[in-house]
């Protein structure tokens, strides 16, 4: 069967189509096409994602996202339309849904919603553009989905079955990351710069917090971390100042320190995550473990969680962010489930449950 898919959660406009093979051993995708709009230049300009130009962009990006999609694919029409329908930004999230609706109506073929976050946690399984998700070896599977938005463990008994082990109380993973760019004035999203330039730095530098690592409970924050990171700028800028004996208050990190702030900051982050995931592994009896989300493209992240898992899934890096491949994998299972419903709502706090 072919599924087309569809993301408007954020700020990345996403279209793509995929063919599933269900055999006796499992199930093998292709991605036919998978189209993606980012529209972070214009919301740079914000410092951040302003709700209603995402809407804007997406309502101007879809049509031309699925003319290319159907064109790349060959495909006349899918046998199901998939979509995001939280969590996210609501009026970003509606655009997805009104379009994702026509389609299905125009192509009488069923409406299948997904919830972006087990997108995420699918995209762990997606090696390449063919990839094979094999009915024995994953289940249970533990994910850490780490993004913009989210920061969760998640465990999974099968598929489309979740359940939340820990949670940030506060500051997404990402969204820290957003933050910290921000004070560094390194523009938005941070979180690439922040990576880039902490390949330069020392992580030792400056012992910044890990909120929470020792708590007995899975869940995390990153808003004492944050605060940390704005005092430290604050020290250094007073001690510079004063020592040019006047004041002045920006744009003269040199790039070392720039480097090591970005390092240090990096390293408590992922200390945590890390700390936090060989927590919940020893807790639970897992068979498959992965990785989600935007802050999985950390080469950090991604090194440390190797050293202490060696079979860990990491999803290929272009799909770590926002994309409606990862939406079409999960909306497929929806749909080998009848999960289908002609009118779904925009649900901006949208959990993961068991389903
Ligand atoms: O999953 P995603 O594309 O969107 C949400 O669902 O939120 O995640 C976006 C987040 C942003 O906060 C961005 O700064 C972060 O992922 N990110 C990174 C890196 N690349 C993207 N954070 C740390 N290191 C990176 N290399
Ligand atoms: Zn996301």
């Amino acid at each position: 069967m072919k599924i087309l898919a569809i993301e408007t959660s954020c700020d990345e406009t996403a279209i793509a189509i995929l063919q599933a093979e269900k055999s006796p051993e499992g199930t093998e995708f292709s991605i036919l096409s998978n189209q993606i709009s980012s529209q972070i230049k214009i919301h740079a300009l914000y410092g951040g994602v302003v709700p209603n130009l995402a809407k804007r962009e997406h309502i101007k990006n879809l049509p031309i996202l699925l003319k290319r999609a159907i064109k790349e694919s060959k495909i006349k029409k899918p046998d199901a339309v998939a979509v995001t329908h939280g969590p996210g930004l609501e009026p970003a999230l509606w655009t997805g849904i009104n379009f994702a609706q026509n389609l299905s109506k125009k192509w009488r073929v069923p409406l299948v919603p997904v919830n972006h976050l087990e997108g995420h946690i699918y995209s762990a399984l997606m090696q390449n553009s063919k990839f094979k998700i094999q009915n024995k070896g994953i289940f249970p599977m533990l994910a850490l989905i780490v993004s913009g938005g989210h920061t969760e463990l998640v465990l999974s008994k099968n598929h489309l079955n979740y359940k939340i082990l820990g949670e940030t109380l506060d500051d997404a993973a990402g969204e820290a990351f957003d933050k910290v760019g921000r004070m560094l004035k390194l523009g938005y999203p941070g979180g690439p710069e922040i990576s880039k330039l902490a390949k330069k730095g020392n992580p030792k530098a400056i012992n910044f917090p890990r909120p929470m690592i020792y708590s007995k409970d899975l869940n995390f924050s990153f808003s004492g971390l944050k605060t940390a990171v704005l005092y430290k700028i604050r020290e250094i800028l007073a001690e510079k100042n004063s020592r040019r004996g006047r004041r002045r208050d920006k744009e003269f990190f040199s790039a070392r320190i720039l480097a090591n702030i970005a390092a240090s900051f990096e390293k408590a982050v992922v200390d945590v995550l890390v700390h936090k995931t060989v927590k919940a592994v020893k807790q639970q009896k897992i068979t498959s473990m992965g990785l989600g989300g935007g802050v999985g493209a950390n080469d950090k992240l991604r090194e440390e969680l190797k050293k202490n898992f060696p079979n860990i899934l990491l999803p290929q890096k272009r799909f770590t962010g926002d994309n409606a491949a990862m939406i079409a994998v999960a909306g497929y299972y929806r749909f080998t489930k009848k999960k289908f419903n002609k009118n779904p709502k925009a649900t901006g706090n949208l959990r993961l449950s068991k389903s």
